[in-house]
């Protein structure tokens, strides 16, 4: 496969230097058209050792923030949910997962390499086609994606992943608040909700923990706390420089950043970095699951969070979130008007249309 690749390569560069050599002895060809399309095609050539960033976490837990703030950083691309990267990976686990399947499988002659090839190639285009012809850094926001790290990383072998966490009090708030329907949660299920968010990131920081240096956890509190140095620690370890823009995401949206219609948190990231969303949980949390938080939800202690207290404090804000944060409420009418401009769309709401 991979000589094969190397071969196709091999083909196409050669193509293109007859193709500029021909266009330059005719002289009436238009050859930037065409070496624009074949460096196009040489640019998609299978290079799985490509570092490519993979974001993702419980949803409702600042992924789309993060990656908009990747987003706004000239070398990276990451671009709005591809949903498909997620399912694909899912459907090759249940594959596995079910002996009887697996083995009907390998009957026909379906090999767990071949699947992998397939599995592989499938990522790499939608990532490669996603990013568009001129990115550099390679990179994914699909939640769910992290439940798969280390699958991923025998995929490809240099790619890095951010684990999102966030305080599993706030994210089943934001669920249930805005109505965000997930598999395995409920709208109106606080319990139950508990045990799904606790089951998910248990599966996802135990693929982070087993892939070790290639995964890093971004505690959605320090990031909107502390943003500089929580991004300073994220850049230093995906080895990109720093560059001042990712401390002002907000003001690239809709130029380097685009934001999908049909996702729940376009209208919120297109605020700068703020402290709205971070206790506005305190005071939902139900009588009956109060004292029972650390069974329901081991993880919650487990990653550091204060169980005991109704109000617990994250730590101390950055002098630019505060700013962000009095200009967001003193000038609320500016910001809810812009708001509706992003307000999720269902998917047949949307001007563009479906294939
Ligand atoms: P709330 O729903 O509690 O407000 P995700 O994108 O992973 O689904 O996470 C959504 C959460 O990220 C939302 O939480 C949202 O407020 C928060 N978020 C998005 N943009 C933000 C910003 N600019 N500053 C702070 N938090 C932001």
């Amino acid at each position: 496969m991979r000589t094969c690749n190397r071969c196709l390569c091999f083909i196409l560069f050669i193509t293109l230097i007859i193709v500029v050599v021909l266009s330059y002895l005719i002289n009436g060809v238009n050859d930037s058209l065409i070496s624009s399309d074949i460096l196009i095609k040489q640019r998609e050539c299978n290079n799985y050792s490509r570092p490519i960033i993979f974001i993702g976490g419980m949803p409702r837990s600042g992924t789309t923030l993060m990656r908009a703030i990747l987003d706004s950083h000239p070398l990276v691309r990451c671009g709005e949910e591809t949903r498909v990267v997620p399912r694909i990976l899912s459907m090759r686990s249940a594959w596995k997962k079910s002996t009887i399947e697996w083995n009907r499988l390998i009957a026909g002659g379906i090999s767990e390499n071949m699947l992998d090839s397939a599995v592989r190639a499938f990522v790499y285009e939608i990532l490669v086609q996603h990013g568009g012809p001129n990115v550099d850094i390679l990179c994914d926001k699909d939640p769910f994606v992290l439940k798969h790290a280390v699958y991923m990383t025998t995929l490809f072998p240099n790619s890095k992943y951010l684990l999102l966490i966030r305080d599993g009090r706030a994210v089943i708030h934001s669920v249930m608040m805005r109505k965000v329907t997930i598999t395995g949660f409920s709208l109106t299920d606080y319990k139950q909700n508990l045990k799904s968010w606790n089951n998910g990131i248990d599966v996802m920081v135990k693929e982070c923990t087993k892939i070790g240096k290639n995964c890093f956890s971004v505690y959605y509190e320090q990031l909107v706390l502390q943003p500089r140095v929580t991004i300073e620690n994220i850049l230093k370890f995906l080895n990109i420089p720093w560059v001042d823009s990712v401390l002002h995401h907000d003001e690239l949206i809709d130029k380097k950043i685009s934001l999908s219609k049909t996702e729940h948190s376009s209208d919120q990231v297109i605020k700068p970095i703020n402290l709205e969303a971070l206790t506005r949980w305190v005071g939902h949390v139900p009588e009956d699951v109060k004292g029972n938080i650390d069974k329901l939800a081991p993880m919650l202690k487990q990653l550091g969070y204060d169980t005991k207290s109704a109000h617990p404090t994250y730590g101390i804000a950055d002098p630019l979130v505060i700013k962000n944060t009095n200009n967001i409420q003193q000038n609320a009418s500016y910001w809810n008007q812009k708001m509706k401009q992003y307000a999720r769309k269902l998917p047949f709401q949307t001007s563009k249309k479906s294939v």
